[in-house]
C-alpha cells in the first residue's frame, strides 16, 4: 500500500489523500497511489462520492520535476487522469493552495472542482519550456474557450480561486476551514441531488463555437513572434490548443501527447527547469545552515542618488523603516523627490494606492545630513560614489554612530570590502550587498563576504534579499565580484572583435539572437558610455602591458557620446526614441582605430561571435569558482540569469557550457589562444573536469 496517497472513509464518501510533502508533486508513488485508491473506492459499494484532495499546506502543485528527463515510469499521469473522468462515481477535487500543472489537470479530470477561498489554480508548464502534458490543453479550452485557455496556459499565471469561478474553471468557492470539508459538503450535495457525472471531455459548447475560427489562434501566433523570441513550447502551445479545438477529444489528446515530448525533449525545457532549482538552491548557502539571523525593523541607505534612492524605495515597499543619508541638503532633497517619484510610478502603475503611498513618505521614510539620526539603525547599506578614499570616511562615521550588532553594507561594485572593513572597529559586521541597477526592479543581490563576516550577518543579507523580493547569491571578494568580474572579461572579447572586422552592430545582432534581450553595445548605451570609461580609467595603473586595450569606446567619450542620456552613443537616438539607429559615423571611428593598428578587417558570423562571447564567459566563471569567489556553478547560473540577461531557457553560462560540452568549450579557448595567448589562460578548474571527463553540475551541491 502506497502511504504517499491514502484513503479515508467518512460514511458513504471517500476521501483520497494526497500527503507527499513538500508540494504533493505527481511522482510515480503518487500516480500509483492515486490509481489504486480511486480503483478500490470506485469499487467499493459503499462509497458514493469521491473527494481528492492534499494534506498540509497545498493541493497537487504539479508533476514531479526531477523525474523530467528520466525513463517514464507507469502508471503516466493522463492514465490516472483517465480513469479518474471514466469512473463511474461522482470524483470531486477539493482544492486549497495551489492547484498547478498537473495538479490542476487532476482537478480538471475530475467532474467538479471546489476550492476554498485564496486557493489558486494555474498551468505553468510554459515556464518550465513544456506544456500541460495530461489533457490541461484538452480541457482547459473546454471550460473557457480557446482564446482565455490560450492567455491561461502562454502566461503561467496563477488564477485566483474567485476569478477561476467566474470564468467557469471551477465549480464553487468555500469558505470551508480545510479542504477535506468543502469537500465533502460538496460531495454530500453530489449526492443528494443525484448530480451528473460532469466530463470535462464531452463539453462541447465552448469548442463548437470556436472550431473554424483560425483568427484566434493567428493572433496568438503573431504575438508570440514579439514576447516568445526564441523559445519553444509556447508554439507547441498554441499547436495544442487548436488540436482541441479541430479533432475529437481522444486526437487531441494523442497531439498533445506528442507535442508535450518534443517539449520534454527540448533542450530548453533542461535549462529552464535548471534555472528553477538553482534559484531555489541558491539560497541554501553550504556552511550556513542554522546561522541565527538578526532582527531587521530599520535601515539607513548613505546616498540618495540612482542606486541609494532604488535601494529605499526597495526596503519601504518591504516595510522596513529607512532613513536616508546625504552629504548636504541639496543633494538630500534631490534623494528624497527620486524616492517620491519611483513610489509615485508605482501609484501610476497600479502597485500602490496613493495612501500607502503618502503612508510610506510620511511615516517610514525620512532623512538626514546627520550620521547620529542611524544611531538606532539595523543595518546601513552605503551607496556613495564609486571611491575606496569616500567610502571609507563614510564608513568611518557609521562605525562611531551605529549601536553595537548593526550591519555595514555597502553596494560598492568592485571595491574592496575587506579592506572598507578592516577600516572599521568591527569587521566582522561588515559586508557588501551589491544590488543591481535599478534597484527597485532588477532581483539580483550579490551578497558578498569577506574573510571576517559574521556567518549571521551573512544569513542575515541573503534573510534581507528574500523580505526585498530578490535573489541572494553569496559572491566572494574581488574586482567585480562574480557578476562584473565575469562581465569585464567577455565584454572585452567584444571589443577585440569589433576592432578585428565585426561592426558593433553585427554583434549586438549574434547576441540577440543567442537571446538575450540587448546587446553589449546597447547595454553600453543604456548604462552610460562614460561609466565603462571610468571602469577603464580605474584599471589604467594596474592593468598589465600584455593585455590588449581597444580604444575605440574611447574615442566615443572623447566625442561626448555618452549613450541614450546624450542623444548619441554607439547608437544614434533621434529625440523622445530610446531605440538607436545604426549610426555611421561609429562604423568610421571603428574602421579608423584599426587602420592605426593595421588590422585588416576579417569577417564574423553569428556564430563566431556567440562562441567567443560565450567561451570568454564560461573560462573566466571557472576561473570565479577555482578562487571560490562563486562557490557552485548554480551560483554563476543564477547571477548571469537575474543580473545580466542570460536568456533563461539556456540555464545560465554554467549549465549552456555542460550542454554544449565541457571539452568543446575548452577547444575553442585553445584556438582563440593562438591568437592572443595572455586573454585566453584555459581555467585550471576545466580543463581538470575536462580530463576527468566531467561536467559543472557535479560541482553542485
Ligand atoms: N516537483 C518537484 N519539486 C517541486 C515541485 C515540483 N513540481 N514544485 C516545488 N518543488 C519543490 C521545490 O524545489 C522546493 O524544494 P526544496 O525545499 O528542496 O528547495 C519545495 O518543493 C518548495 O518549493 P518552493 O520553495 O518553490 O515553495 P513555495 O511555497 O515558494 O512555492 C510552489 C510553491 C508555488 C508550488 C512553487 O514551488 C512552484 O511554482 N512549483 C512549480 C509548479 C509547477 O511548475 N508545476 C507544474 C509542473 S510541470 C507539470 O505538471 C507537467 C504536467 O502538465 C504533465
Ligand atoms: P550616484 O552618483 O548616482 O550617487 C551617489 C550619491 O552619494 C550622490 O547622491 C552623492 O551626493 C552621495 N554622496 C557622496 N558622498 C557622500 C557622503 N560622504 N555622504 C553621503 N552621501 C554621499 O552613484 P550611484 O550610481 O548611485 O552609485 C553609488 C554606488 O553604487 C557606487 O558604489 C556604485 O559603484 C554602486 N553601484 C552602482 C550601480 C549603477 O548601475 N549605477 C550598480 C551597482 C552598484
Amino acid at each position: 500500500m502506497s502511504e504517499v496517497v491514502r484513503l479515508e472513509r467518512h460514511g458513504d464518501i471517500a476521501a483520497i489523500v494526497v500527503d507527499n510533502p513538500p508540494v504533493n508533486a505527481l511522482g510515480q508513488a503518487v500516480r500509483q497511489g492515486l490509481k489504486e485508491r480511486l480503483n478500490e473506492a470506485a469499487n467499493d459499494d459503499a462509497v458514493r462520492a469521491i473527494v481528492i484532495l492534499g494534506a498540509e499546506r497545498t493541493f497537487i502543485a504539479g508533476a514531479d520535476i526531477r523525474e523530467f528527463g528520466k525513463p517514464p515510469q507507469p502508471p503516466s499521469l493522463p492514465e490516472v487522469i483517465e480513469d479518474m473522468d471514466a469512473c463511474p462515481k461522482p470524483v470531486i477535487a477539493a482544492l486549497h493552495g495551489t492547484a498547478l500543472g498537473g495538479g490542476f489537470e487532476v482537478a480538471l479530470g475530475c467532474h467538479y472542482r471546489v476550492a476554498l477561498d485564496g486557493a489558486k489554480v494555474g498551468l505553468p508548464e510554459v515556464k518550465l519550456g513544456i506544456l500541460p502534458g495530461a489533457g490541461g490543453t484538452q480541457r482547459t479550452p473546454r471550460l473557457i474557450g480557446a482564446a482565455k485557455a490560450l492567455d491561461m496556459i502562454l502566461s503561467g499565471d496563477f488564477v485566483a480561486a474567485e476569478k477561476a469561478l467566474s470564468l467557469g474553471l471551477i465549480d464553487e468557492v468555500s469558505k470551508a476551514e480545510t479542504p477535506l470539508e468543502a469537500g465533502l459538503a460538496f460531495a454530500r450535495k453530489a449526492i443528494d441531488e443525484a448530480y451528473p457525472l460532469r466530463r470535462v471531455r464531452d463539453l462541447e459548447d465552448e469548442i463548437l463555437a470556436d472550431r473554424g475560427k483560425s483568427d484566434v489562434f493567428d493572433d496568438a501566433r503573431g504575438k508570440l513572434k514579439k514576447t516568445a523570441r526564441g523559445l519553444f513550447s509556447p508554439h507547441k502551445i498554441v499547436d495544442a490548443v487548436q488540436a482541441a479545438v479541430e479533432l475529437p477529444f481522444d486526437d487531441g489528446i494523442k497531439r498533445e501527447r506528442e507535442l508535450f515530448q518534443e517539449c520534454v525533449e527540448s533542450p530548453q525545457r533542461a535549462g529552464l527547469i535548471h534555472a528553477f532549482f538553482s534559484e531555489r538552491q541558491v539560497g541554501k548557502v553550504p556552511g550556513l545552515k542554522g546561522a541565527a539571523r538578526r532582527p531587521l525593523i530599520s535601515a539607513g541607505v548613505v546616498g540618495g542618488g540612482t542606486m541609494g534612492a532604488g535601494i529605499a524605495v526597495s526596503m519601504l515597499l518591504s516595510g522596513l523603516q529607512v532613513i536616508m543619508i546625504e552629504r548636504d541638503e541639496e543633494s538630500l532633497a534631490r534623494g528624497k523627490a527620486t524616492v517620491d517619484k519611483i513610489l509615485e510610478a508605482s501609484v501610476k502603475r497600479g502597485k500602490l494606492t496613493a495612501g500607502s503611498k503618502a503612508a510610506v513618505m510620511t511615516e517610514s521614510f525620512s532623512g538626514s545630513t546627520d550620521y547620529a539620526a542611524l544611531s538606532d539603525v539595523d543595518i546601513v547599506v552605503e551607496a556613495v560614489f564609486e571611491d575606496m578614499e569616500v567610502k571609507k570616511g563614510v564608513f568611518a562615521q557609521l562605525d562611531a554612530v551605529l549601536k553595537a550588532g548593526a550591519i555595514l553594507a555597502t553596494n560598492t561594485s568592485y571595491l574592496d570590502v575587506d579592506a572598507l572593513a578592516a577600516g572599521t572597529s568591527r569587521p566582522s559586521d561588515v559586508i557588501g550587498l551589491h544590488f543591481f541597477s535599478p534597484a527597485h526592479v532588477m532581483k539580483l543581490l550579490e551578497i558578498v563576504v569577506g574573510d571576517q563576516t559574521a556567518p549571521e550577518v551573512v544569513a542575515t543579507g541573503f534573510a534581507l534579499a528574500k523580505r526585498l523580493g530578490k535573489v541572494g547569491v553569496r559572491a566572494g571578494v574581488c574586482d567585480g565580484f562574480i557578476g562584473n568580474r565575469i562581465l569585464a572579461t567577455y565584454r572585452k572579447q567584444i571589443d577585440y572583435m569589433v576592432e578585428d572586422g565585426a561592426s558593433p552592430y553585427e554583434v549586438d545582432d549574434a547576441i540577440r539572437a543567442f537571446g538575450f534581450p540587448m546587446g553589449p553595445f546597447q547595454v553600453s548605451d543604456l548604462a552610460g558610455v562614460d561609466i565603462g570609461w571610468m571602469t577603464r580609467r580605474r584599471l589604467d595603473a594596474t592593468r598589465d602591458p600584455r593585455e590588449r586595450y581597444v580604444e575605440v569606446a574611447d574615442r566615443l567619450y572623447e566625442a561626448g557620446r555618452m549613450g541614450q542620456k546624450s542623444g548619441a552613443g554607439w547608437y544614434l537616438y533621434s529625440e523622445g526614441n530610446r531605440r538607436g539607429a545604426k549610426d555611421p559615423v561609429v562604423e568610421n571611428i571603428v574602421v579608423q582605430e584599426r587602420a592605426k593598428k593595421d588590422i585588416e578587417p576579417k569577417s564574423f558570423t553569428p556564430e563566431q561571435i556567440q562562441r567567443r562571447y560565450l567561451a570568454a564567459m564560461i573560462n573566466e566563471a571557472a576561473k570565479v569558482l577555482e578562487e571560490g569567489i562563486a562557490l557552485r556553478p548554480l551560483d554563476i547560473d543564477v547571477t548571469l540569469l537575474y543580473g545580466y540577461g542570460f536568456p533563461r531557457w539556456r540555464g545560465g553560462p554554467m549549465k549552456y557550457a555542460d550542454m554544449v560540452g565541457l571539452d568543446q568549450i575548452l577547444a575553442d579557448i585553445r584556438s582563440y589562444a593562438e591568437e592572443d595567448a595572455f586573454a585566453w589562460q584555459p581555467a585550471k578548474l576545466l580543463v581538470d573536469l575536462v580530463e576527468r571527463g566531467e561536467n559543472f553540475e557535479s560541482l553542485n551541491k
